[in-house]
């Protein structure tokens, strides 16, 4: 890939696999795929190098994602459509371009290399910046107003949910302590808050811990869950016969409801004790991975952001009649 280097080392987390998992989808004679987070185009770029006559929908809520691509993708802009928009909005999108049948949908959730490396968008606890961690820079809720704005209770919440934050109580407490102060501006000043909140026999082990509160603000921030319980089902929706989807997600949150997804539309839902199976209680599709597949250790030496990845695939082996 052309950027590795130049774009914070940004390499498309198991791009092989991705590829392998797709391609009999895409054997027709202009197969349309989704790209719900195109991010910095990788993998969308990959796919149409592969397949000369495949039409690309690319989907980013991130203005910068799309400009990028728009460029990056360049060589192949009469078969890509790329659109500023929510994944939760998929299918919308999907009838805006006429295209509502698809072969192929990739998820690769999360956040990109440049919203992390860019201290300014504030994700990252590692930089002092402004608490803004929007991926949509046009919508209004930053993580400042969450942290300044949301009672303890809704702070609770969050954390222990979307952080798995053990003391979540402790952090939202110290929150509402320090923001009666003064207000809560900077990444920094949060980090701070959270290490004084956790106590220090548990501070001494398992990596920075603001880690968790980032993760569960930013999912919160941009209604992350919300977005790809929309998303992901109306893509199996759009796949037909034969076609595939594709999702890589990084924490357990996402896993979860990937896994919720595909298994609710793999299993065979007759009820017990009839003599014949009923087609509508069929499942619709098949898992092609057993369990999430992990990256190999070859590519986490190469790429130690893909870290987190889990990868879970299914394709469509029935239609509603
Ligand atoms: C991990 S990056 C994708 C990287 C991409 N596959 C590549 O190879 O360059 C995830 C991207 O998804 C975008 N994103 C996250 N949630 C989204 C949502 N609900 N709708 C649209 N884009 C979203 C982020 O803005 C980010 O650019």
């Amino acid at each position: 890939m052309s950027d590795d280097a130049g774009i914070g080392g940004h390499v498309p987390v198991m791009l092989e696999r991705v590829l392998e998992l797709l391609g009999p989808a895409l054997s027709g004679p202009a197969p349309v795929v989704v790209d719900a987070n195109l991010g910095l185009g990788g993998h969308s770029e990959a796919l149409l190098a592969a397949y000369p006559s495949l039409h690309l929908i690319g989907i980013d809520r991130d203005p910068f994602a799309i400009d990028f691509s728009t460029r990056r993708l360049a060589p192949y802009a009469e078969r890509t459509t790329l659109v500023h928009a929510s994944s939760a909005d998929l299918a919308d999108v999907l009838a805006r371009t006429g295209r509502t049948a698809i072969d192929g949908a990739l998820f690769d959730l999360g956040v990109s290399s440049p919203q992390l490396d860019e201290a300014e968008r504030g994700f990252a606890y590692s930089y002092d910046a402004p608490l803004d961690m929007r991926m949509d820079t046009s919508q209004e809720l930053t993580a400042e107003q969450v942290v300044n704005t949301y009672s303890a209770a809704e702070l609770t919440r969050i954390l222990r949910d979307y952080g798995e934050e053990r003391f979540a109580p402790r952090v939202a407490s110290l929150i509402i302590k320090e923001r009666a102060k003064e207000a809560i501006t900077s990444t920094k000043r949060l980090a701070d808050i959270v290490r004084d909140a956790i106590p220090a026999a548990t501070r001494r082990t398992g990596g920075n811990p603001a880690k968790r509160t980032f993760q569960a603000l930013r999912i919160e921030v941009n209604a992350e869950l919300s977005a790809l319980e929309a998303a992901l089902p109306a893509a199996l929706d759009a796949l037909v016969l034969g076609g595939r989807v594709v999702v890589l997600s990084y924490h357990s949150l996402e896993d979860r409801l990937t896994k919720q997804a595909l298994t609710a539309r793999t299993r065979d839902t007759s009820p017990p004790g009839l003599p014949v199976p009923l087609p509508a209680h069929q499942p619709r599709f098949r898992l092609l991975t057993r369990g999430a597949e992990l990256p190999s250790d070859e590519e986490l030496a190469r790429n130690p952001r893909a870290a987190s990845a889990r990868l879970r695939a299914a394709e469509r082996i029935r239609v509603d009649d």
